[in-house]
């Protein structure tokens, strides 16, 4: 195996951009024999693994999870994929990485939206027996020819089973897809998130390198060619506005909930709540699917649970699969909140949609609405550790930079911004790299 441990010193010291030998910077191939060398040492570190010297010790890794962790236990399989993804970070060469990101994401994504528009993961999801390419595209209509090239890159990606020529058989990932609730994440990215962070470069170019601060001048507004607000698009879009309120409603099902026994004292907020007080409004709730899950996880909690969207979401939410016990309620967080003295104001995924000056304005809100002593500000979001910050959080840190000009937060930053709107933190209670964390504050 090459590796970049075993390349010539001659070959290294060219390497970082900084070294000059008789004057001559040979990082950027302004001599022509060194920039050769320069360009065969590039050439065999693209084609050579990735970072070989930890390719032994993850393999043990891997090997030894394997034997002991249960897949039904989430911290079990999730500490096993990650040290299976870094083993193929380790192990694939960075041309692999680069054809991996620049030619197998894009197409996989556009493969998946065709065939959730063509329903094929529901027909091939009906049943484990396998479907030819041909049975899938009388079913739907699509050019044979066609929908067997869209197939084979599906199945070269994991995301269905070969059983034979052309012949397929579903996976978890295609039943799935099969519904609605999660399909709706792949049109959705098209329809309001993937062309603001693709426009991301050049906006942070023309802008100088700035970190974004204005949600209505920022990659977003370049990538969808608007002059509107994300929310204000989503208005005038209903049909990326229900699949992003679809997308929204399961993208962190799995994951440790503070509704679960051992995550959040839940029943310390049942105390002074009496069965006409309100007990939780989800502020900017979406479908009320967190106020559903809370009803059905603590059926017996006293009180009223109240969600709160803009109109059309709540319209959406009504006519979806709201628990009948919640009270839906038009309402915009930059007014004046209307519910005065509840137990507890929770708000999840909403806060990093703004930048810190609107977070502000929504928190005064309710800091105007709270009762001391008795009410409480819930808030469910990633904390960014100083170290070891999770993907999913980090990639969503960046959609949050080109499409909302805001940002994830890191435990240091929610103190001074929730400092700076009158409440304090108690306690964040964190699993998993601080996703899903729940920051519980009172009036300062
Ligand atoms: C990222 S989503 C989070 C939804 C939900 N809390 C969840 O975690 O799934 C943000 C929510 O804020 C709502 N929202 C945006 N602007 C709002 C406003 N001015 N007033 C009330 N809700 C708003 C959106 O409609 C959307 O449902």
């Amino acid at each position: 195996m090459t590796d970049v441990a075993s390349l010539t010193s001659s070959e290294t010291t060219h390497t970082n951009g900084d070294s000059h030998t008789n004057g001559t910077n040979h990082a950027n191939g302004d001599s022509q024999t060194n920039g050769d060398l320069q360009e065969a040492f590039v050439d065999r570190v693209a084609t050579s693994a990735n970072t070989p010297e930890l390719v032994p010790g993850l393999v043990d890794q891997v090997a030894s999870l394997g034997k002991v962790a249960s897949l039904q236990d989430h911290t079990d399989r999730t500490t096993l994929l990650e040290a299976a993804r870094s083993l193929v970070y380790a192990l694939e060469t960075p041309r692999e990485a680069m054809i991996r990101y620049c030619w197998s994401q894009a197409t996989l994504y556009a493969s998946v939206e065709t065939a959730v528009d063509l329903g094929i993961f529901a027909i091939l999801s009906k049943d484990e027996r396998p479907k030819s390419a041909t049975e899938l595209a009388n079913a739907t209509c699509a050019d044979p020819v066609l929908l067997a090239r869209i197939l084979k890159h599906l199945c070269a990606m994991g995301v269905i089973l070969e059983t034979g020529p052309n012949e397929y058989r579903r996976t978890g990932i295609s039943i799935s897809l099969s519904l609605q609730r999660y399909n709706d994440a792949y049109p959705c990215m098209t329809n309001c998130i993937t062309s603001g962070v693709l426009a991301l470069p050049a906006q942070l170019k023309k802008d100088g390198y700035a970190n974004p601060a204005n949600g209505k001048e920022c990659a977003f507004q370049r990538g969808f060619r608007t002059d509107l607000h994300f929310f204000e698009f989503m208005k005038e879009n209903p049909e990326a506005a229900s699949q992003f309120n679809n997308h929204m409603s399961v993208y962190h099902q799995g994951r440790p909930s503070w509704m679960d026994v051992g995550f959040y004292d839940v029943p310390s907020l049942f105390s002074n709540v009496a069965q006409d007080d309100v007990l939780i409004v989800d502020v900017g709730g979406s479908m009320g699917h967190d106020l559903s899950e809370f009803r059905r996880k603590w059926s017996d909690a006293p009180g009223r649970l109240v969600l709160q969207d803009l109109p059309d979401v709540v319209a959406q939410a009504k006519a979806g699969q709201l628990h009948p016990s919640i009270e839906a309620m038009e309402h915009d967080f930059f007014t004046e909140q209307p519910i005065k003295g509840a137990r507890a104001y929770y708000m999840h995924s909403v806060l990093h949609d703004w930048t810190d000056d609107n977070c502000r304005k929504i928190l005064k809100g309710l800091v105007d609405a709270m009762k001391r002593g008795h009410s409480k500000v819930l808030i469910n979001e990633n904390v960014i550790p100083d170290t070891n910050a999770y993907w999913e959080t980090t990639s969503l840190d960046i959609i949050m930079m080109a499409d909302f000009a805001s940002t994830e937060r890191t435990e240091a930053h929610w103190h001074q911004l929730v400092g700076s709107a009158g409440l304090k933190i108690t306690k964040i209670w964190s699993a998993q790299k601080g996703v899903e964390s729940l920051i519980e504050c009172e009036l300062a």
